[in-house]
């Protein structure tokens, strides 16, 4: 396999595995689990104060934070979670905490009891968001203290995750071809990434098409770090739409003007149906309906979406009829599922850099959008800042294509950025936080790192373990002292 050209980021081997323990990673997961704590809801835990309700992806990667650390907690984040989820098997991408803080859109915006299909018990939002949460259950289950409750949560939990890929399958793909598809930029999970930008410039609705609404977000964050209000009469438009609709994918299939095959959404689903599989496996069902999906959505990945041109996998506009011009670090996700041929990765790898940079002496991560790229915007959302999940993807994909040093480097950088807080993101150029602060996603993903750093290199981290408790379970109880 070709090495790649690591350059000025390989320094002094901190996280190499000459280095046996580095202080401050006791603290830091200690200070990750405190912001969890801080944003627990009671049922499971909003990402910040911006965002007062559970969201679907951020409650994936929270479950995996509390993996390690309170088995219950992680168990009731995704319990919680899909509570909300539909009869037809969508997982929304908000779970609503009634009565819990200001935020757009809201239940009445949403109106989603239109859908016989939506839960009548709990609110929710009426669209998807990546399906990270297989990938979660199973993170869970190799975290957990106690396997025989472990088991049970997974065949709880399992059939839940089947309806949900199912739903995907069967409502979000066209022409058989296995790529599952878009239709609002907050289904893509990166809201006002460039890569829509195409897209949502044909969409020019009319003020009469634009239901009357009114933001909370530029209230409570900074406007310079959020959407433009152009954006949003776009998300508020096809909202609207779909309302209209009913929420009914047949009919919001044929009739939205915004499709996309994101690349990020299918690559997470490719893992998530191979750890569906590996569910199955524990619980002694058959994994190969899952295996299935994954090899059918990787190869379409492969067959439809690689560039040779740019060595990144690149959106797909279905409405447009092209593939999307814009370039992210988000093309880079494929390595994670195990898509690329191992050339195909190296030649990924050795053009990464255009969206990398450095953090501190022996640290780097990738941004949201190139650094060169004329739109690049150092603190504004999903335009040029540094954002923890992709990063997240990533350094697991370089450990899967046998780049071990360049995955601890990735790490190190995001650990060297949230020594100054769990920020939503951060700007490339000065490393500082931006969007909203005491983030709980942030905070579920470096503990995550934390662990991998365990597992792989024997950090400590028995410092943090500290109780949480306010659902009973004492984290401390379950630390696993290797
Ligand atoms: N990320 C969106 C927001 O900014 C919703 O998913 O509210």
């Amino acid at each position: 396999m070709a090495k790649p050209r690591v350059g000025s980021l390989m320094s002094e081997g901190v996280l190499d595995g000459r280095t046996e323990l580095r202080p401050g990673v006791g603290e830091l997961a200690g200070r990750a689990l405190e912001v969890l704590e801080a944003n627990w809801l009671g049922h499971g835990t909003r990402p910040s104060r911006l965002y007062p309700h559970q969201w679907s992806w951020d409650s994936a990667c929270i479950a995996m934070g509390y993996a390690r650390w309170n088995q219950a907690r992680a168990e009731t984040e995704l319990r919680s979670l899909f509570a909300g989820q539909w009869s037809n098997g969508l997982v929304p991408h908000i779970v609503f905490a009634e009565g819990n803080g200001r935020y757009f859109p809201g239940p009445d915006f949403w109106q989603t009891e239109r859908s016989p299909e939506a839960p009548a018990n709990v609110k929710t939002s009426g669209i998807a968001q990546p399906p990270l949460h297989a990938t979660a259950a199973l993170r869970l289950y190799r975290l957990s203290a106690d396997r025989k409750r472990a088991t049970a949560f997974l065949a709880e939990l399992a059939p839940k995750l089947h309806a949900w890929h199912s739903y995907l399958y069967r409502e979000r793909t066209r022409s058989g071809e296995g790529l599952v598809e878009i239709w609002h930029p907050w289904e893509s999970g990166m809201d006002n990434s460039p890569l829509w930008d195409e897209a949502l410039a044909r969409l020019a609705p009319t003020e009469a098409q634009i239901p009357p609404y009114q933001r909370v977000d530029i209230e409570l964050a900074d406007p310079t770090e959020r959407p433009t209000d152009a954006e949003y009469d776009r998300y508020v438009y096809l909202v609207g739409l779909f309302r209209e609709l009913d929420y009914r994918a047949d009919r919001i299939q044929d009739e939205t003007p915004f499709a996309v095959q994101s690349v990020l959404f299918n690559s997470l689903l490719v893992q998530a149906n191979l750890d569906l599989a590996e569910i199955a496996r524990v619980l002694g069902d058959d994994p190969e309906p899952f295996e299935a999906w994954a090899e059918q959505t990787a190869a379409a990945l492969d067959a439809r979406l690689w560039s040779e041109v740019d060595a990144l996998y690149v959106d797909y506009d279905l409405e447009g009829e092209a593939h999307v011009e814009a370039r992210s670090a988000a093309g880079l996700a494929p390595l994670y599922a195990g898509v690329p041929t191992p050339e195909r990765a190296g030649q990924m790898i050795e053009r990464l850099a255009g969206s990398r940079v450095e953090v501190g002496a022996a640290g780097w991560a990738v941004t949201s959008l190139p650094p060169d790229d004329p739109g690049f915007q150092p603190t504004r959302y999903w335009r040029g800042p540094v954002w923890p999940i992709l990063n997240w993807v990533l350094q697991r994909g370089l450990d899967r294509y046998g780049y071990p040093l360049l995955a601890a480097e990735l790490r190190q950088g995001l650990i060297e950025l949230s020594r100054g807080g769990f920020w939503e993101h951060y700007s490339p150029v000065t490393g500082a936080g931006h969007g909203g602060e005491s983030f709980a996603w942030t905070a579920g993903l470096m503990l995550d790192i934390l662990s991998i750093e365990h597992e792989t290199k024997g950090a400590r981290m028995e410092d943090a373990e500290i109780a949480l408790g306010a659902d009973g379970t004492s984290m401390s109880s379950h630390g696993r002292r290797e």
